[in-house]
């Protein structure tokens, strides 16, 4: 299975922004731990961050015959992106967006959910284990096909 893993706005960041509400791993962190979790699981995992929205929904658009699923953290255009819903719905494959900490514990702001709609699922409030439980659910996906 492909999956392509898109990073939002300032999650290059993630390790010194904030450790106390996002942890102190880094993406790159995150991302040794996803491949060694899941290797030879079957995956072929691509991974992508960007402070900008238009390279997000470009990356989107390329993935449409190329990824079987995206697994996406939107960050702060969660809040905001009407595009990049628009984007991911245009995505047939499976979505699953996720976030390091719970959104509902956080400022009101944060409760509006522009883009969640687009995926399957939203996994929240879990640290990396956030995207750890959407291979999981990936994981499922394909053994049980
Ligand atoms: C985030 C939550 C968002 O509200 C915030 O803007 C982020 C990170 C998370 O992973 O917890 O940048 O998506």
């Amino acid at each position: 299975m492909n999956v392509l893993v898109l990073g939002g706005p300032n999650l290059n960041l993630l390790g010194t922004r904030e450790p106390e509400v996002y942890g102190k791993d880094t993406l790159k962190d995150i991302e040794l731990f996803i491949e060694k979790s899941f290797e030879k699981r079957g995956f072929v995992i691509e991974w992508f961050q960007s402070n900008s929205e238009s390279k997000l929904i470009e990356k989107i658009h390329e993935s449409i015959d190329k990824q079987d699923s995206i697994i996406i953290n939107p960050a702060g255009l969660t809040h905001t992106s009407v595009s990049l819903y628009d984007a991911l719905k245009a995505f047939q494959g499976t979505k699953l967006e996720v976030h390091l900490s719970n959104t509902y514990q956080r400022e009101d702001f944060r409760k509006q959910k522009v883009t969640s709609g687009a995926s399957d699922g939203v996994i929240e409030g879990f640290g990396k284990m956030s995207y750890f439980l959407a291979f999981q659910y990936l994981l499922e996906k394909i053994n049980g096909e």
